[in-house]
């Protein structure tokens, strides 16, 4: 029997274009002996679109209008042995939709609520990260509330981290209302921006000179793997949304040109924040690397890192030996897995 799989893509974070170029390529390489997929495209608005709406909105590459609210639509999900949640950012990434498929008694690729919640949330991830003795930048965190009510309070964060510093909302992704704080001057900008975006707020100390960004590949559920350590170079001074979505701005370098082991500590820094993160199926894990100072700090994990074929996460693996199609077909089996 075919198991028959439902394929969520598109979403309303920043990264809903990504979200269906990488649904694009997941479903060219499923092989169609083993499994059935079907395609649902969620728009830009969080409605889930028909299947001929989700048809042209794979060929179109984006899906603003139509569709109908989840509520609505929620039988869609029934009838199926396994959902990919293809979705990135909030809505999507961050356990909302592992809680409705969780409740929906389905299993599902990735992260389950748990997993996916904190590691959606820079501040919380810091937190876990930190018990877990992982090196991370030091960092505050600020709500609205206080920029409201106190706003010398939390500018007196940032002056505890000094500057440059970054202003992050704590939950957004693609580097979206990321300001790095070059002068005192620039502070309650970032600040505002952030939080027109986010209820909470990280303020982060910036590494001591521009860093090298190294990410990592993780697979697997109980017993996860590590790839090879790639490293990602770009032409300007922080990876930011434009940096990211500009084509030919950023390369990919796999493996990184990495004394042996810094990489082998990568790894396993990676796989210790998987498992205290209490992620499953696949992550990709980022890195902030001083060359000089030889300092590593975990910068960030993602819980459904960009799959479009050429993505870091699938070349990655790639350099380890498995295809894009190999590496899809194990991550649907990771979600069929009884754990
Ligand atoms: N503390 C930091 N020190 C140096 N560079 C940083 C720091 N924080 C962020 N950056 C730069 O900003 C980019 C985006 O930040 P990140 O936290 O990864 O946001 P996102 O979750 O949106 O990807 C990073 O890839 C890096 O280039
Ligand atoms: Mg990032």
């Amino acid at each position: 029997m075919k198991k028959r799989i439902l394929l969520l893509a598109g979403g309303q974070s920043g990264e809903h274009e990504v979200s269906l170029m990488s649904a694009r390529g997941v479903l060219a390489a499923l092989p169609r002996d083993r499994f059935e997929v079907t395609p649902l495209v969620i728009s830009r608005q969080g409605r889930w679109l028909p299947p001929s709406d989700t048809v042209r909105a794979l060929e179109q590459g984006r899906a603003e209008g139509g569709g109908e609210s989840l509520l609505k639509r929620v039988a869609s999900v029934s009838g199926f042995d396994l959902v990919f949640p293809l979705l990135h950012g909030p809505n999507g990434e961050d356990g909302t939709v592992q809680g409705l498929l969780t409740l929906a008694g389905l299993p599902y690729v990735g992260s389950g609520v748990l997993g996916s919640a904190v590691s959606m949330d820079k501040a919380m991830t810091k937190s876990v990260l930190e018990s877990a003795g992982i090196p991370q930048v030091p960092s505050r965190l600020a709500t609205r509330k206080q920029w409201r009510e106190q706003p010398e309070a939390v500018r007196d964060l940032a002056a505890d981290l000094g500057l440059p510093l970054f202003v992050k909302p704590a939950n957004m992704g693609s580097s979206v209302g990321i300001s790095k704080v070059r002068s005192e001057m620039e502070l309650d900008a970032a600040l505002d921006l952030a939080f027109s975006l986010d209820r909470r707020v990280v303020l982060e100390a910036m590494t001591a000179g521009k860093p090298r960004e190294l990410e990592v590949g993780i697979l697997g559920n109980d017993a996860p793997l590590a790839s090879p350590v790639g490293e990602l170079r770009f032409d300007a001074d922080f990876y930011d949304y434009q940096t990211k979505y500009t084509e030919g701005r950023a390369s990919m370098h796999i493996p990184a040109d990495l004394p042996k082991a810094v990489a082998e500590q990568v790894r396993d820094l990676a796989l210790q924040a998987f498992r205290a993160l209490d992620c499953a199926g696949l992550a990709r894990v980022d890195f902030f690397y001083l060359e000089d100072s030889g300092e590593l700090y975990l910068n960030e994990v993602n819980t459904m890192p960009g799959f479009t074929p050429t993505s870091m996460y699938p070349k990655l693996w790639e350099a380890a030996g498995w295809s894009y199609s190999a590496l899809v077909t194990r991550l649907v089996e990771l979600g069929l897995e009884e754990r």
